[in-house]
């Protein structure tokens, strides 16, 4: 398949590329419209003779049309993806993950090209922290941030035109990512890169919080599965069973990087903050085969240590302005 692959500057979108072509024989353009949240090195190594990269916004039709018509199938990863700074500036998620997705959409129902929607699990909004019960293609629509509203808007927008114009897409909605290249903005890099810059790890309200962690390369191999082999018009649920506290994961990390458990700071919580998300990812494993191999949470959390221990020239330049911006909100 000749792919368009949005956002692919980012750290889901840059992972993807890396992994898709190294299992498969698929030839990708990567566009992003490089904001603060990208980083063009997190595209270097990759195979030159199927990729390549245009600086491009998913607002931009002029921008995206020939894109389209070339493509059979665009992933679209591109999008406002921290929670945190929607509480504060609402606007560029409603631009890119609600706008952008409508211009994607007409793009690919005029061209007849497929689109596979990149969406996430806050689009259910919070489980109860004392449940068993898990997210699945059935739950309730009931998003809490202003990101979570975005996506649920563009998952909707979505289903719609596929049910009114025939747009041929599929939407996978997945729970929290982890791995190598992820912005520093985000709880886990957030830690690790606080520890080796010898400060203590900043944990939001009580830690009790419960999030369903995946590799991103298992989210990758679950994209890649769904374009192949996904019946268009669908939905589904990514997830590899990874229920942990935030306190668990950050005392993961103290452990691994050899500081006591309780060398941390507790900071203001976030408001509005999800208590719990969990994925039931059976209809993936049922329907299409997915879920045989997944990375163990503690070696990928120790790899992906390792991965901001070796590479401070990725994500130093960014880390005192991200950490500036949190001391503005309280939670630095
Ligand atoms: P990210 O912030 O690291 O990357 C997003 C990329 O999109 C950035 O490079 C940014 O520059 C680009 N972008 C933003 N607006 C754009 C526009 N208008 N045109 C072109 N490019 C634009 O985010 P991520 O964590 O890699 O998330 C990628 C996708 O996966 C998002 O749609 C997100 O909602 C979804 N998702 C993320 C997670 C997670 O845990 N990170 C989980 C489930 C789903
Ligand atoms: O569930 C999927 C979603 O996961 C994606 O759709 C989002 O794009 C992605 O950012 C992520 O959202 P979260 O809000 O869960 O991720 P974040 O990394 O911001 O925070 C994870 C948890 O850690 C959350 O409960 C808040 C907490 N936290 C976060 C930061 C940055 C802390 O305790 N301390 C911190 O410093």
């Amino acid at each position: 398949m000749k792919l368009l692959v949005t956002g692919a500057a980012g750290f889901i979108g840059s992972n993807f590329c890396h992994y898709a072509l190294a299992h498969s024989n698929h030839e990708i353009v990567a566009v992003d419209s490089l904001t603060y949240a990208s980083n063009l090195k997190s595209l270097d190594g990759l195979d030159e003779k199927r990729h390549s990269f245009i600086k491009a916004d998913i607002n931009d039709i002029g921008e995206l049309e020939e894109l389209v018509a070339w493509s059979d199938a665009v992933v679209n990863f591109a999008a406002a993806t921290h929670n945190d700074s929607s509480l504060v500036e609402p606007k560029p998620f409603i631009k890119s993950n609600i706008e952008g997705v409508y211009i994607l959409l007409e793009l690919a129902r005029k061209h007849r090209t497929r689109l596979h929607q990149v969406s996430t699990d806050e689009v259910f909004g919070e489980l109860p922290l004392n449940e068993t019960s898990r997210f699945t293609e059935d739950s309730k629509y009931n998003p809490s941030s202003p990101y979570s509203a975005s996506k649920a808007a563009a998952d909707m927008l979505v289903k719609a035109w596929i049910r009114s114009f025939e747009v041929t897409a599929t939407i996978s909605n997945c729970s929290n990512n982890y791995g190598p290249r992820q912005h520093v903005e985000k709880f886990i890099p957030r830690q690790i890169t606080e520890i080796l810059l010898g400060r203590k790890p900043l944990v939001y309200g009580s830690g009790k919080q419960v999030r369903d962690w995946i590799h991103v390369d298992d989210h990758s191999e679950a994209v890649l599965t769904i374009l192949e082999r996904g019946r268009v018009g669908e939905t589904y649920l990514v997830g590899t069973n990874g229920e942990k506290t935030n306190l668990e994961v950050v005392q993961m990390i103290l452990s691994a990087m050899g500081k006591p458990d309780d060398w941390l700071t507790f900071v203001q919580d976030r408001p509005g903050h999800d208590q719990r998300y969990a994925i039931d990812s059976s209809k993936l494993q049922r329907e299409l085969g997915w879920g045989t191999s997944k990375v163990d949470f503690r070696l990928g959390l120790i790899e992906t240590i390792n991965w901001y221990s070796n590479n401070w020239d990725w994500w130093l330049h960014t880390k005192e302005a991200t950490e500036k911006w949190y001391r503005k909100t309280h939670r630095g």
